[in-house]
């Protein structure tokens, strides 16, 4: 099934806009929820639940259809994503990343990226980095 591509505008007007060269096209993307509601038995509704897996194909969809370049840039994960409670309290919070173009594994690393991870990292409340070196231009550097 592919997910049905929304068009997501907000309530300005054009004529109270103003000209400072921001948001010169309304947010254009696309949200789970218009779709796929609060869909989350994915073992009943393997390929409609809400799951990493619908979301990759929604973003594939999206830019090997032509959607990114024709402006259409948001995956937005509405409702229905988070856990019912939130998990236990005290324990931190560790994440890998590698100092190279692609993790040990393949995945992509850090490289070119740096800035934008650790912002990133730094909003999620990262408590503890693994930076590996795989691929690191000088492992001693990272
Ligand atoms: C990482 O990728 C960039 C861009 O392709 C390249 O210029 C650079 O040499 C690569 N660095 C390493 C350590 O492979």
């Amino acid at each position: 099934m592919i997910p049905a591509i929304v068009f997501i505008s907000g309530l300005i007007s054009t004529s109270q806009s103003l000209d400072n060269g921001l948001a010169l096209t309304p947010p254009m993307g696309w949200l789970s929820w218009l779709r796929f509601g609060c869909t989350i038995d994915c073992e009943k509704q393997p390929t409609e639940c809400i799951s990493e897996s619908l979301i990759k194909r929604t973003a594939d969809v999206m830019a090997s259809e032509g959607y990114l370049e024709a402006g259409y840039q948001y995956v937005t994960i509405d409702d229905c994503w988070l856990e019912k409670k939130r998990g236990p309290d005290g324990l931190k919070f560790g994440i890998y990343e590698d100092y190279g173009n692609y993790t040990c594994a393949g995945y992509p690393g850090v490289l070119g990226h740096e800035a934008v991870d650790v912002a990133t990292f730094a909003e999620w409340e990262v408590d503890y980095v693994k930076l590996d070196g795989c691929g690191a231009p000088d492992p001693d550097e990272g």
